[in-house]
C-alpha cells in the first residue's frame, strides 16, 4: 500500500469498493486525509466523534483483500472491520437488510493456502460481534446474526447455493471476511464483519436492490460500524 507507520489508526473500515471508502471518510470521518491510493485502493484516516479512525479499501475477493490486511495490521491496525454487501440466503431477509457475521465458511482458495490445507473456521472477533449487535440493538435495528459464505465466485456455477447454504444455517455471501478472519487471528487483531443485503437469491432468481435504497442502508450499517469501533475504546 506504500504507506507508513502512523498513517493509520488502530480501528478500520474494510468496504471492498474505493469510491465508498472516499464516501465514509468524506461524510462520516472529522478531518479526513488521504493516506493511500496505490492501485486505486484508496485509505483515508480521521477521526470519529474525536477518535481516530481509518477506512481502506479491500478489493474484490480473498487475495487483495490479503495483501491490504497483512499490510494494515503490519502497519499497527489492531481493529478491523469490513463493512460490505452480500447477497441473502435466508428466505425472510429484505434487500437492505443488516447481517452480522459471527464466521466465515473458507470458501475461497486463498484461506486455505494460509492455512497450507489445514482445516480452519475462520470466526470473528467475539468483540466485535458483542459490539455491534449492541449498537444494532440501540438503534432499533434487528440484525440477521451469524455464520456467511465467503466465496471466490459472484458468478456462483451451483444450481441452487440458496438451498444449500440456507440447509447448513448459512445467511449470506460475500468474497472477503474468511480471509480478514484467518490474518486478525493469526495476527493478534479483532476483526468483525457487517453486510448490508444487495442481492436475495432464491432457487431460480437473483433480485439486485436499487441504488437508492443501496445507500440508506450502507449509510445505516456505517453509523453502526463506527459505534462498533467506538464503543472498543
Ligand atoms: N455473491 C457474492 N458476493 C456478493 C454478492 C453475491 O451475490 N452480493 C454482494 N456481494
Amino acid at each position: 500500500m506504500r504507506a507508513e507507520p502512523g498513517d493509520f489508526a488502530e480501528s478500520v473500515l474494510l468496504p471492498g469498493d474505493p469510491r465508498r471508502a472516499e464516501y465514509i471518510a468524506e461524510n462520516f470521518f472529522e478531518d479526513a486525509k488521504l493516506v493511500t491510493a496505490e492501485r486505486g485502493m484508496l485509505g483515508f484516516t480521521g477521526t470519529y466523534r474525536g477518535n481516530p479512525v481509518s477506512v481502506q479499501t479491500t478489493g474484490m475477493g480473498c487475495p487483495s483483500t490479503a495483501i491490504v490486511v497483512e499490510e494494515l495490521i503490519g502497519l499497527g491496525a489492531k481493529n478491523l472491520l469490513r463493512v460490505g454487501t452480500c447477497g441473502g440466503y435466508h428466505p425472510e431477509m429484505q434487500l437492505g437488510d443488516l447481517v452480522i457475521a459471527t464466521a466465515a465458511t473458507a470458501q475461497d482458495g486463498t484461506v486455505s493456502s494460509i492455512t497450507q490445507g489445514v482445516p480452519y473456521a475462520p470466526a470473528a472477533h467475539f468483540d466485535l460481534v458483542h459490539a455491534a449487535y449492541h449498537a444494532a440493538e440501540e438503534a432499533g435495528r434487528k440484525p440477521f446474526l451469524g455464520p456467511i459464505v465467503s466465496a471466490d465466485l459472484f458468478y456462483d456455477p451451483e444450481e441452487d447455493p440458496q438451498a444449500l447454504w440456507h440447509s447448513l444455517g448459512v445467511l449470506a455471501v460475500e468474497m472477503e471476511a474468511s480471509v480478514i478472519f484467518t490474518l486478525a487471528a493469526m495476527r493478534g487483531a479483532r476483526a468483525g464483519c457487517l453486510l448490508t443485503v444487495s442481492d436475495a437469491i432464491g432457487s431460480n432468481k437473483v433480485e439486485r436492490i436499487q441504488d437508492s435504497v443501496l445507500k440508506g442502508a450502507v449509510d445505516e450499517m456505517v453509523t453502526l460500524a463506527l459505534g462498533t469501533l467506538e464503543a472498543l475504546h
